[in-house]
C-alpha cells in the first residue's frame, strides 16, 4: 500500500490524449486520468451514481458521460449538474520530470473529506 500523502508518479505525461480516459490501477486504486486544456484531472474510476466503473465513459469537451445511465458530469468541478448531490472523487495531481504525480491521499479538490 502506498504511504497516505505520497506523490506517486503513474503516467507520463505524453500517455495522455485530450478527450481520452488512461487508466491506472494499483494498489487498490482504480483512477482515470485526462486532460482538459492544459489541466491534468484524476479522479476514481467509480461512477458516484451506483459505483459502477466509469473508464468506458465518452469524453465531451470537460463532460464526462456515464455509459451506464447516461449522467454527466463536469470534469474538472466534478460535479453532476442533474444529481448535485453526486460528484466524481478528484486527486491531486502536479507534473515532475514529464511525469504525472498524483497524491494517493483519497481527498476532493477542496481538501479532506
Ligand atoms: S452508474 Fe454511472 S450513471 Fe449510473
Amino acid at each position: 500500500m502506498k504511504s497516505s500523502d505520497a506523490w506517486t508518479p503513474i503516467a507520463k505525461l505524453d500517455e495522455i490524449t485530450k478527450g481520452k480516459l488512461l487508466l491506472w490501477e494499483e494498489d487498490g486504486y482504480s483512477l482515470l486520468l485526462t486532460q482538459i486544456a492544459d489541466r491534468i484531472i484524476c479522479f476514481e474510476n467509480v461512477c458516484p451514481h451506483l459505483g459502477w466503473p466509469l473508464e468506458m465513459s465518452a469524453v465531451n469537451k470537460d463532460q464526462l458521460i456515464c455509459p451506464h445511465h447516461g449522467f454527466e458530469f463536469d470534469l474538472l468541478s466534478g460535479t453532476c449538474p442533474f444529481a448535485p448531490e453526486l460528484s466524481l472523487h478528484h486527486f491531486p495531481v502536479r507534473i515532475r520530470d514529464q511525469y504525472i504525480e498524483v497524491r494517493l491521499n483519497r481527498v476532493g479538490p477542496n481538501g479532506p473529506n
